[in-house]
């Protein structure tokens, strides 16, 4: 089956960006100029992905506004002859992506997100993507290379990401039965979610890109809350490799943990300095206040 619909969840509170959050998504924070949300969006889309889910809450108006049109906005770009920035404006998603949004009524954490998509996933296989990574993989698409893992293995995959001990208490880890290989993804044995560094099998963690089989569904149903009283998708998951081969997929490319401000910072340099309008500037700013 082709994996043709993605789910972004961003129904979280942002805690860790108060003040700005309070008001507005930590998704549509930007950087350089394009929200966090529409990285991940275009990681999908050029993996094929057709139909995107965003499960929502009563603050994230603004990022069904940004996938909409927005006919004034446009009316005054023509009329100023801005035909650049109209472009920009009016393609943000291909014709032939369809945006549906779901809400999630409180913030019961990431598994119960996912699991509100169940009814419009239905029963095949799809991806999850969360905006707080940002993988720059160069002009490919971290999600695309995951797909042909799922292409090839027709199993759920994780993106896994090799992490500093110190850190395994922030992700969901893996451990690996490294006899069992499919190209480049390595059949996973165990997964818990943010393990103390003593106590975590290993420092691969996964790093906010999921395909997963709708078998999950079901399993999120059931599974009680887990760590900070919130339903881990780590614990569906774990639940979900004793009756399905899973496999971890190590991600080509650089991640930036944009959900913390460091990530952020970095991400935002590192864009900027992709851009051939800022890199000077922002070279010559830098060079100066570092002498
Ligand atoms: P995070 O825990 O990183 O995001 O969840 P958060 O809760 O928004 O931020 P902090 O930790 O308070 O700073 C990872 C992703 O899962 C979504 C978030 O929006 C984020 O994209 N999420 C999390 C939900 O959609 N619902 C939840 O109940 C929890």
């Amino acid at each position: 089956m082709k994996i043709t619909s993605a789910v972004f969840p961003v129904a979280g509170l942002g805690t860790r960006f108060l003040p700005v959050t309070k008001a507005g998504p930590k998704e549509m924070l930007a950087i350089v100029d394009k929200p966090l949300i529409q990285y991940v969006v275009e990681e999908a889309v050029q993996a094929g992905i057709k139909q995107l889910i965003f499960v929502t809450s009563s603050n994230k108006r603004s990022i069904e506004n940004y996938f909409d049109s927005n006919f004034e906005l446009e009316a005054h770009l023509v009329e100023k002859n801005k035909l650049e920035v109209l472009e920009t404006v009016r393609n943000i998603l291909p014709k032939d992506v369809q945006a549906i949004y779901i809400r999630q009524p409180q913030p019961l954490g990431l598994g119960d997100a996912v699991w509100r998509a169940k009814g419009i996933v239905g029963n095949q296989p799809f991806a999850v993507l969360l905006a707080d990574d940002i993988v720059d993989s160069g002009s490919d698409s971290c999600l695309a290379s995951m797909v042909e893992a799922y292409e090839q293995t027709q199993s759920s995959i994780l993106g896994v990401e090799n992490v500093p001990r110190e850190e395994t208490s922030k992700y969901g880890i893996v451990s690996l039965d490294n006899d069992s290989k499919v190209g480049d993804a390595t059949r996973i044995t165990g997964i818990v979610e943010k393990p103390k560094p003593e106590d975590a099998p290993s420092t691969l963690g996964a790093a906010g890109r999921y395909i997963l089989t709708p078998r999950i569904f079901e399993l999120l149903e059931r599974i009680p809350k887990g760590v900070a009283g919130e339903i881990q998708l780590t614990d569906a998951i774990a639940e979900l490799l004793k009756i399905e081969a899973v496999y971890a997929y190590p991600f080509k490319g650089r991640r930036y943990d944009c959900g913390t401000k460091i990530g952020f910072l970095e991400a935002t340099i590192a864009y900027a300095l992709k851009r051939e309008d800022l890199k000077e500037p922002l070279m010559a700013y830098m060079r100066k206040i570092i002498s």
